[in-house]
């Protein structure tokens, strides 16, 4: 079978198509043929080895995947041949076939496509653990979200309106801003030509903001935090400008406010159950419309490098998917 491999931690030009042996499932695993597999900003970090997920070499990047099962373990009976599933995985999605533990798989309803499935289980998951599990979003409250056309952006942008919030959408390009109104923002924000901090107490009347989602890091953070609202929640997610900030701690002080982690791999490993309903609850979003998941580009295997660096060069609105 074909895959992309990472023998040596390098950028994207490091990894390689090769053919190697198909897998064959142990007793408690599923082999699943992979259709489409997703990207997301952390597969840049994982093939250097600057993730937190150090996978043993020779590893495939892609975390997340859409597909169809072709065989199952003597043990396994929650799937059968020929079910249609979506899964995370860390890694190892590159490439034709996963063994991969049903635990970290899901049923695809009726009409969701395999793009729709493997675009929302991490960006998605993520952002729906974020604002509900973390941040405690609750209707008629603010929620400023920085980076919000990238993949988690994006998706906290669209989750946020679902949840009954006012979105300020936060981003570096007016054409970035123009598709975060089309997922629903009810206010923007360039932040490389407006002060983020002034334009975010304007866009509440001085009040500050109830709940800021930060996927960016930098001095972006402490911009933003300095127009969170009394009680407010900030939520770390990453740093994409790849600063990690420092806070003074006199504002939270000030506010009364929570500068709250979130790590939804984590989440997924401590509380199975809640990230299942979590999961069955976006899929059912998206069988009935409610949810709409932008993909940006879609790349054949061979280009899986190509498609990691339109990542890291800011350039993608959405989802970058690999046709496998
Ligand atoms: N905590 C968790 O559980 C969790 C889960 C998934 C992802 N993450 C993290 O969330 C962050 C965003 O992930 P993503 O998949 O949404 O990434 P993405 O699609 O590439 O979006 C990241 C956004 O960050 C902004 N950005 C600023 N500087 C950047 C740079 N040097 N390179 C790329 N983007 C830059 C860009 O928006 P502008 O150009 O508008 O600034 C971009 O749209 C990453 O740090 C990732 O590791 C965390």
């Amino acid at each position: 079978m074909k895959a992309i491999l990472s023998h040596t931690a390098g950028p994207p030009s490091t990894l390689k198509l090769e053919d190697i042996d198909k897998p064959v499932p142990g007793p408690k695993d599923v082999l699943v043929k992979i259709n489409i597999a997703a990207l997301n900003f952390f597969d840049s970090l994982i093939i250097e080895d600057l993730y937190q997920f150090k996978p043993p070499r020779p590893f495939s990047p892609a975390a997340e995947m859409a597909g169809t099962i072709e065989s199952i373990g003597a043990e396994v009976s929650a799937f059968k041949p020929g079910d249609r599933v979506c899964g995370y995985n860390t890694s190892g999605c590159a490439r034709e076939y996963i063994t991969i533990r049903p635990a970290a798989l899901s049923h695809i309803p009726e009409g969701v496509s395999d793009e729709q499935a493997a675009s929302i289980m991490v960006t998605y998951g993520t952002s729906y653990h974020a604002l509900k599990d973390r941040g405690d979003l609750k209707p008629g409250e603010t929620l400023a979200v920085l980076g919000a056309s990238g993949g988690v952006g994006q998706a906290a942008v669209e989750l946020g309106k679902l949840m009954g919030a006012k979105v300020i959408a936060c981003a570096s390009t007016d054409d970035k801003l123009e598709f975060c109104r089309e997922c629903g923002a009810d206010e923007v924000v360039n932040y490389s030509k407006e002060d983020l901090k002034n334009r975010l107490k304007e866009l509440t009347d001085g009040k500050g903001v109830d709940v800021i989602y930060d996927p960016v890091g930098g001095p972006l953070s402490e911009s933003a935090f300095r127009a969170i609202g009394y009680l407010g929640r900030f939520l770390v997610i990453g740093f994409a400008i790849g600063e990690i900030p420092k806070i003074p701690l006199n504002l939270p002080l000030l506010k009364s406010a929570d500068i709250r982690g979130v790590f939804w791999g984590a989440f997924t490993a401590h509380d199975k159950k809640g990230n299942q309903e979590n999961i069955s609850q976006l899929l059912a979003w998206l069988a009935d419309g409610t949810l709409k998941p932008h993909m940006d580009s879609i790349f054949p295997l061979a280009e899986t490098a190509a498609a990691i660096e339109k990542i890291t060069a800011r350039d993608v609105k959405g989802k970058v998917l690999i046709q496998i």
